[in-house]
C-alpha cells in the first residue's frame, strides 16, 4: 500500500485535514429544512452577495435588455445604456409601483431592445439608465422632482462577460469579492463560445442539496449508472478514485478539478471510427458525449489557471462562485454554468446553460446537441435523489449526518453559508 492509499484507508483523510477551518465530525442539515434558516439565509447571503444574472452577449447593443425575477428578493431590469455600459435597476415604477418591463405575462422574464421603457399603467417613460424621462400630465402632480425619479438602481458589475448584481446598499466591489483565484478566469476565451443552449427546471428540494449533488463523485455509480455501467460492481470500478480529483477552497468560493476520458481519435471519412469500450452508437456516430465533442475546437492554448492539480487525463475545472453559481470549464473547449435560485426552503429553480464555439457544420451542431441532452439527462438523474433527500431530512428522524473525505466541498459549502448567516446576525444584533 502506498502512503496515500494508507491515509485514504485509515480514515484520516487526505483532503479535509488540509483545511484548518474544517472539522471531520458529523454535520447537521437543519440549514436545508428550517424555514427560519431559509429566511435568514435570504437576508444574509442572497441579499448581500454578488449574484450572476446573465452573460453580456445577451446585451449585444445599446438598448438591449433582459429582466430577471430574483424570487422573493427583487425583480430587476438589466440593460445596456447608450454609452455601452451595462446597468441594472429594480423593475418598479416610481408612480404607483407597477412592474414596468414585461411582455405577455407579468410573472415571466422578458428581453428585447428599445430606446425607452414605458410603464403600461399610466405611460410614464424611463431611459435605458432607469431614469424617468416622461411623466404623463406632469402639471397635475404636486412638486414632483422629475430629475430625481427613477426605477431604483441596483449595483451591477461585469467580469469576463458575466453580469452580476448585488442588492446590498454598499457592497464590496465585484473583483474584490471574487478574489485573485477567480480573477484568473478572465484569461479564458468565454467570448468565443456564443452558441448557447439553456435549460431550467423547478426542483422540490433546498438549493444547497442540488449544489451538494455536483460536489462529489461518490454517487455516480448509483445515480448515474446509465452513463457508466448498469452493473453496479463494474460502475464502481469505473469512477476514478477520490485521489484523482483536485480540490481548492478559497473562501467563500471553491474549485474542484475532475478527470475525464481523452477524445476519440479522428476517424476515416465514411466510417464510424473507433469506439471507446462498448460505446453506444449514438455517441460514436455524432462523436460526442458527456465529456464533450471528440473533435475539439481550436480555442488557442489552455490558460495556466486551469488544471492546477495537473490531472493527467483532465476533464474539467468546476469553479464555485459563492453562493449559487458554478462555472465548469471543460477540457474539450466548452463551458457550462449551473445556477440555483431558492424559492422556498424546499424549492428552487435549477438553471443549466451550455456554451460552445458556433458549429461550422451539421455534424458539429449534432455533436453539441448530444452533449446538451446528455448533460441535462445527467443532471436530471440527480433530481429525484435531491427531492428524496429533502423528504428524508424533513422528517428529522436523523439529525446528524456523515461526510467522507471526498465530500469536503459539501462540508465547506454549508459551513460558508452558516458562517455568513451567523456573521450577518451578529452584526444585526450589535447594531440594534
Ligand atoms: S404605475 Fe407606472 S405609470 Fe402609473
Ligand atoms: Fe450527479
Amino acid at each position: 500500500m502506498t502512503e496515500l492509499q494508507q491515509r485514504l484507508a485509515t480514515g484520516k483523510g487526505k483532503f479535509t485535514p488540509l483545511y484548518e477551518e474544517l472539522d471531520t465530525g458529523p454535520v447537521s442539515y437543519e440549514d436545508s429544512i428550517s424555514p427560519e434558516f431559509f429566511e435568514a439565509e435570504r437576508e444574509a447571503v442572497f441579499r448581500r452577495s454578488w449574484l450572476y444574472v446573465g452573460r453580456s452577449e445577451r446585451l449585444p447593443r445599446p438598448g438591449t435588455f433582459f429582466t430577471r425575477e430574483l424570487n422573493g428578493l427583487a425583480s430587476i431590469v438589466v440593460s445596456r445604456r447608450k454609452d455601452g455600459v451595462v446597468n441594472a435597476f429594480h423593475n418598479v415604477c416610481a408612480h404607483r409601483g407597477n412592474k414596468v418591463v414585461w411582455q405577455e405575462h407579468p410573472q415571466e422574464e422578458s428581453k428585447g431592445s428599445c430606446r425607452e421603457f414605458a410603464c403600461k399603467y399610466h405611460g410614464w417613460r424611463y431611459g435605458l439608465d432607469g431614469r424617468v424621462t416622461h411623466v404623463t400630465n406632469e402639471e397635475e402632480f404636486f412638486g414632483l422632482d422629475k430629475d430625481a425619479l427613477r426605477m431604483p438602481p441596483v449595483h451591477c458589475e461585469e467580469f469576463a462577460g458575466f453580469i452580476f448584481v448585488n442588492l446590498a446598499d454598499d457592497p464590496v466591489p465585484l473583483r474584490t469579492y471574487l478574489g485573485d483565484r477567480l480573477l484568473e478566469l478572465e484569461a479564458y476565451p468565454f467570448d468565443k463560445m456564443t452558441q448557447h443552449y439553456g435549460f431550467s427546471a423547478p426542483i422540490r428540494g433546498n438549493w444547497k442539496l442540488a449544489v451538494d449533488s455536483v460536489c462529489e463523485w461518490y454517487h455516480p455509480p448509483y445515480v448515474h449508472a446509465r452513463f457508466i455501467d448498469k452493473d453496479i460492481a463494474k460502475a464502481e470500478k469505473m469512477v476514478p478514485p477520490p485521489d484523482s480529483y483536485h480540490y481548492d477552497l478559497f473562501t467563500p468560493h471553491m474549485l474542484t478539478s475532475v478527470p475525464g476520458p481523452p477524445p476519440l481519435p479522428p476517424r476515416e471519412p465514411g466510417t464510424a471510427g473507433a469506439a471507446a469500450r462498448d460505446q453506444k452508437w449514438v455517441y460514436r456516430l455524432f462523436r460526442a458525449g458527456l465529456f464533450g465533442p471528440d473533435d475539439v475546437p481550436d480555442i488557442g492554448p489552455l490558460p495556466e489557471f486551469l488544471n492546477k492539480g495537473k490531472i493527467k487525463s483532465w476533464g474539467n475545472d468546476q469553479f464555485w462562485l459563492f453562493p449559487n453559481l458554478s462555472v465548469q470549464i471543460w477540457a474539450r473547449g466548452f463551458y457550462i454554468t449551473y445556477t440555483y435560485w431558492p424559492e422556498a426552503v424546499d424549492k428552487h429553480t435549477y438553471d443549466i446553460d451550455l456554451y460552445f464555439v458556433p458549429p461550422k457544420n451539421a455534424q458539429e451542431r449534432l455533436a453539441q446537441e448530444l452533449i446538451v441532452d446528455s448533460t441535462i439527462e445527467f443532471a436530471m438523474q440527480d433530481v429525484n435523489t435531491i427531492e428524496a433527500t429533502q423528504q428524508g431530512l424533513s422528517t428529522r428522524a436523523n439529525r446528524q449526518f456523515h461526510l467522507s473525505d471526498q465530500e469536503l466541498l459539501i462540508r465547506k459549502f454549508h459551513k460558508t453559508v452558516r458562517d455568513t448567516v451567523a456573521a450577518h446576525q451578529a452584526r444585526d444584533a450589535k447594531e440594534s
